[in-house]
Parts: structure tokens; C-alpha cells; sequence
């Protein structure tokens, strides 16, 4: 099969652009636009080469129309198990052999994890917790202006309003919240191999447990139903479950918050549009749309190739690592003209911020309806919020994990 025949001119012209790779991931200088360093990937559509940490080089799909082809291949494998599976940071060298949920396992086991989730991750089941977060966001809101100005946004909202909707959900105490907010940290950005493993085995422990005493005191959460499932079905069983709620913690609480502290950020420092949002708050969810397509948090989504894949111009070779740059991706220029502007009326929604095929975010339905409803109340009970630091001074995350603000300090 061939595929992005049409990119085939673009693909030979990149092709000549190729033989200098760049290395991926990279720092982004300003925390909304991708690293200065991408320019020449953004250059090379669809498809460019880039290095790895590690030295290995691995091929870099720059492409919208290609992009969306591949991530529905099936040779192109997610099992981060595979040898040879690409890893971006050398944090996840020692938790590479751990069973990953969804994300991490191909068809026909994830088809039968992703339908066990389904239900609960509907857009009809979003619109029915609205009034639960909207009540959530209200009282972090309350909080925050009953003990300021000024306030860090990050702890103070952007964190907990994911954490306790994820809690709600799952049927995990939220009063567990610093332990698992800590761990997930470790695990996506500890300093080292050692400290991400510890994470984990941290996490496996306390889901574990908690696994373990909803048998003998079920409540409404999705695990609950889970365990219950397990008992009646056999499946899934206790490994599975604690994999699954290890995914279904961590990227319900970690992707959200990164997209409120650093949508926040941009938002302010892009006050016309602000202006906008605020005169007309029916542009929010194409706001948000546009966000997300904007920031592409997730950058850098990672596949080994299982089979040669012939592409315009191009054979990614079996064995080869294949990652996907969302925020590249996003930028180009066919799909989206004037890509690096903020613009609340181009149509957004084809977006890969939350991927696309098989993997395509479980979580997206609920992050639009927490985002939407976080940032409407922010700026509508804070009317004259402003950054308390100078833009260029406040942190943000490195380029190999998850993009967002380390912190946000805040003033009204
Ligand atoms: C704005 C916030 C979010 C962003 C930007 C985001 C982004 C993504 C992306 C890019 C993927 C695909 C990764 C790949 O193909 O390699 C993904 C998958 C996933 N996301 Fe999200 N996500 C967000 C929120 C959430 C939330 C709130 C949940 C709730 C549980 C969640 C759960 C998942 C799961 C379980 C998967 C794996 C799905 C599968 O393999 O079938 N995400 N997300």
C-alpha cells in the first residue's frame, strides 16, 4: 500500500533537505510555538529525519494529510514492549518492559481495553458531568480569590480541577492527590532512569491496593466497575486493571492541567484575543479547538515500524522508529495558513493535538469540556488577571515530556 501519494513532489524535494537530521525532542523557547530548532522539520513536509537522544536516528512525520494516514497503519506498532521501541528520554529505559495499557498495546488487545472504556469516556457522559466540574471549578476559584492576590495558578487551579474530575471518575480518593500528583511528576520528569522506575512501582503499589479494597468495599467510581467486571467476567485481570488506571490517572490529570496553566499563559499574552473570547463567549470551544492545535502538548508520539511502509519518495524500513510531532504537524501551512497565529475563526478541529486512529486521546471529550468550562470561569471571575512575573522569567516544561508551565504566578 502506498501512502501520501499526493505529498510524492514534496516528499522528493524534502528527501534532499534530509540528510542533516535534527535533533528531537527540543526545548521550546517560547512555551506556545515550537523550538526555533524544529524550523528546518517544518521546512521538510511531510517527512523529515531527526536524532534521537540515544544517537538513533528515526523518521519525523512533519505532515498533516501524511500524518493522519500513518497514525491509522497498523504497521506502525505502539507496543513500547517491541525491542527496538523508540524512547525520547532516557528516563523511560528502565519502565520500557512494563505492560502499558491502550497506549502501549497494538490490535487486538487494545480494541478490547478500549471498548471496556468507552462508556465513560463519551461526549454524552461529558455533558453529564458539566454541573460536577463547573461546582469543582467554582470552589478552586472561591479558594483562590478568598486567599489572594496573588496566587501560584498551577496549584492552586490548573492541577486540581483535572485531579479531582480524573478522581470523580475513577473512583480514586482525591485525598490521595499529592501522593499520585508526586509520583506522575517522577514518572514523567524525574531526573533519572532510577526515579521514573520508583515512580511507577509506587503507582502499581497504591493501585493495587486500592484495587484490592474496592473488592471488599465496591463504590460507583470505573474502577469500581472494573473490579466488579473482573469478578463476573474474569477480565480484566488485576495487572490489567492496575496498568489501565495507571494511564487513565496520569493522562487524566497531567495533559488537562498542562493545557489550563499554559492556555492561561497564552491567553494573557495574547490579549486581543482574549478581548474577543471575553465580548463573545460562543467562540469558546472553537477557542479551545484552536488552543489545542496551537500548544500540541503531546509532542512527539513515538511507533516502531513492524513491516516496511512505502511512502512517497520514501520506504520506512521495518525496525525503523517513526515519531509524530504534533506541534509541527499542527503548523502546516496547507492545512492551516498563517499557522503560528492565534485565530479563534479558522477551522481547528482536524487538530492531532489528541492524535488520531486507534490511540486517538480517550480522554478528549472530557479535556474539552474541562477546558472550556476552567477557562470560562477563570477569566469571567477574574476580570483583570494578569501574569505577577515578567513573561520571559516564568518556567516551563522541557521539550521530552509534556508541555505546560512549571508554575504561574498570578495576579487580580
Ligand atoms: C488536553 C488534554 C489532553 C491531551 C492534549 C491529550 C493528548 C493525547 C494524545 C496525543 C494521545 C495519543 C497518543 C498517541 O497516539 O501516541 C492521547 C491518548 C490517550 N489519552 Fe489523552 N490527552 C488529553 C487528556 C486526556 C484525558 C483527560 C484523559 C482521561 C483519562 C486522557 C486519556 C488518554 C488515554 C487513555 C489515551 C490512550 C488511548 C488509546 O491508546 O486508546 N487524555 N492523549
Amino acid at each position: 500500500m502506498k501512502i501520501g501519494t499526493t505529498h510524492s513532489s514534496s516528499v522528493r524535494s524534502s528527501m534532499t533537505e534530509l540528510s542533516e537530521p535534527v535533533a528531537f525532542p527540543q526545548d521550546r523557547g517560547c512555551p506556545y510555538h515550537p523550538p526555533a530548532g524544529y524550523d528546518p522539520l517544518r521546512a521538510s513536509r511531510p517527512l523529515a529525519r531527526v536524532t534521537l537522544y540515544d544517537g538513533r536516528t528515526a523518521w519525523l512525520v512533519t505532515g498533516h494529510a501524511l500524518a493522519r494516514d500513518l497514525l491509522v497503519d497498523p504497521r506502525l506498532s505502539s507496543n513500547r514492549t517491541r525491542a527496538g521501541f523508540p524512547i525520547t528520554t532516557p528516563r523511560f529505559a528502565k519502565v520500557r518492559d512494563r505492560k502499558a495499557a491502550l497506549l502501549g498495546v497494538d490490535d487486538p488487545e487494545h480494541r478490547t481495553q478500549r471498548r471496556m472504556m468507552i462508556p465513560s469516556f463519551t461526549l454524552k457522559r461529558a455533558t453529564a458531568l458539566r454541573p460536577s466540574i463547573q461546582r469543582i471549578v467554582d470552589d478552586l476559584l472561591d479558594r483562590m480569590i478568598a486567599q489572594g492576590p496573588p496566587a501560584e495558578l498551577v496549584g492552586a487551579f490548573a492541577l486540581p480541577v483535572p485531579s479531582m474530575v480524573i478522581c470523580a471518575l475513577l473512583g480514586v480518593p482525591y485525598a490521595d492527590h499529592e501522593f499520585f500528583e508526586e509520583q506522575s511528576r517522577r514518572l514523567l520528569r524525574g531526573p533519572t532512569a532510577e526515579v521514573t522506575q520508583d515512580a511507577r512501582d509506587r503507582l502499581e503499589e497504591y493501585l493495587g491496593d486500592l484495587i484490592d479494597r474496592k473488592r471488599a468495599e465496591p463504590g460507583d467510581g470505573l474502577l469500581d466497575e472494573l473490579v466488579e467486571q473482573h469478578a463476573r467476567e474474569g477480565t480484566p485481570d488485576r495487572d490489567e486493571l492496575i496498568a489501565l488506571a495507571i494511564i487513565l490517572l496520569i493522562a487524566g490529570h497531567e495533559t488537562t492541567a498542562n493545557m489550563i496553566s499554559l492556555g492561561t499563559y497564552t491567553l494573557l499574552q495574547h490579549p486581543e484575543r482574549l478581548a474577543e473570547l471575553r465580548a463573545d463567549p460562543s467562540l469558546l470551544p472553537a477557542a479551545v479547538e484552536e488552543l489545542l492545535r496551537m500548544l500540541s502538548i503531546a509532542d512527539g508520539l513515538l511507533r516502531l515500524a513492524t513491516e516496511d511502509v512505502e511512502v512517497a519518495g520514501a520506504t520506512i524500513r521495518a525496525g525503523d522508529a517513526v515519531v509524530f510531532s504534533t506541534s509541527v504537524i499542527n503548523r502546516d501551512t496547507d492545512v492551516y495558513p498563517g499557522p503560528d497565529t492565534l485565530d479563534w475563526r479558522r477551522p481547528a478541529r482536524h487538530h492531532v493535538a489528541f492524535g488520531f486512529g486507534i490511540h486517538q486521546c480517550l480522554g478528549q471529550n472530557l479535556a474539552r469540556t474541562e477546558l472550556e468550562i476552567a477557562l470560562a470561569a477563570l477569566f469571567e471571575r477574574l476580570p483583570t488577571l494578569r501574569l505577577a512575573a515578567p513573561a520571559d522569567e516564568i518556567p516551563f516544561k522541557p521539550g521530552d515530556t509534556i508541555q505546560g508551565m512549571l508554575e504561574l504566578p498570578v495576579t487580580w
